[in-house]
């Protein structure tokens, strides 16, 4: 049987542990793991998409089976190019089921044979989110433990 490559999609603005928490947990799954960043979020980032493609790539570097890419346009095409079949997607909380649940559908709708995987980030980081890491930082809050350091080198030298 073939082995399933799994893609991790996300805004990722910036990166924070707890993503880095679900990629972790996504290589004791998968024998390859490829953490996504998109550039058509509608979210209007902080950082760019080579930077955040940087900053994971750097917080990922001992983990060899996890490889970091960019793309634009629909989710599942990219999957399709990369003969991808599984979508890592984390759930901190009840809150982020609906949207998840939507999302999850849709691709399913868009391409039958992908299915959506769901893993539970440490209860550390259930309330984190890359928002709150920016609105913390920029007022000043200590954003460490949140982030990985090459993270927060690079909050630093955006503020
Ligand atoms: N730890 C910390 N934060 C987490 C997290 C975790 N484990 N899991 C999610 N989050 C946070 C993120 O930090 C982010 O916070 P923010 O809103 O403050 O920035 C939020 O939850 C969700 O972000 P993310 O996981 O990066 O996903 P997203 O909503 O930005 O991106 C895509 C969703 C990229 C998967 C989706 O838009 C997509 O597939 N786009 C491609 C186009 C497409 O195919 N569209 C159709 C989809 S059906």
């Amino acid at each position: 049987m073939r082995q399933p490559v799994a893609v991790y999609p996300g805004s990722f603005d910036p990166p924070t542990n707890g993503h880095l928490d679900i990629i972790v947990r996504a290589t004791h799954l998968f024998p390859k793991v490829i953490v996504a960043v998109t550039d058509n979020s509608n979210k209007n980032p902080t950082f760019t998409l080579q930077e955040r493609k940087k900053m994971i790539a750097e917080a990922v570097r001992r983990y060899p089976t996890v490889t970091v890419d960019t793309f634009s346009g629909l989710l599942v095409d990219y999957m399709t190019r990369k003969k991808a079949s599984v979508i890592i997607r984390g759930l901190r909380a009840i809150s982020d089921f609906e949207y998840e649940f939507e999302m999850a559908l849709m691709n399913r709708r868009l391409n039958k044979r992908i299915e959506a995987v769901f893993l539970m980030p440490d209860e550390a980081y259930t309330y984190l989110s890359s928002s709150l890491v920016k609105e913390v930082f920029s007022l000043g809050g200590s954003v460490s433990g949140l982030v990985p350091e090459s993270v927060e080198k690079s909050l630093k030298r955006s503020g």
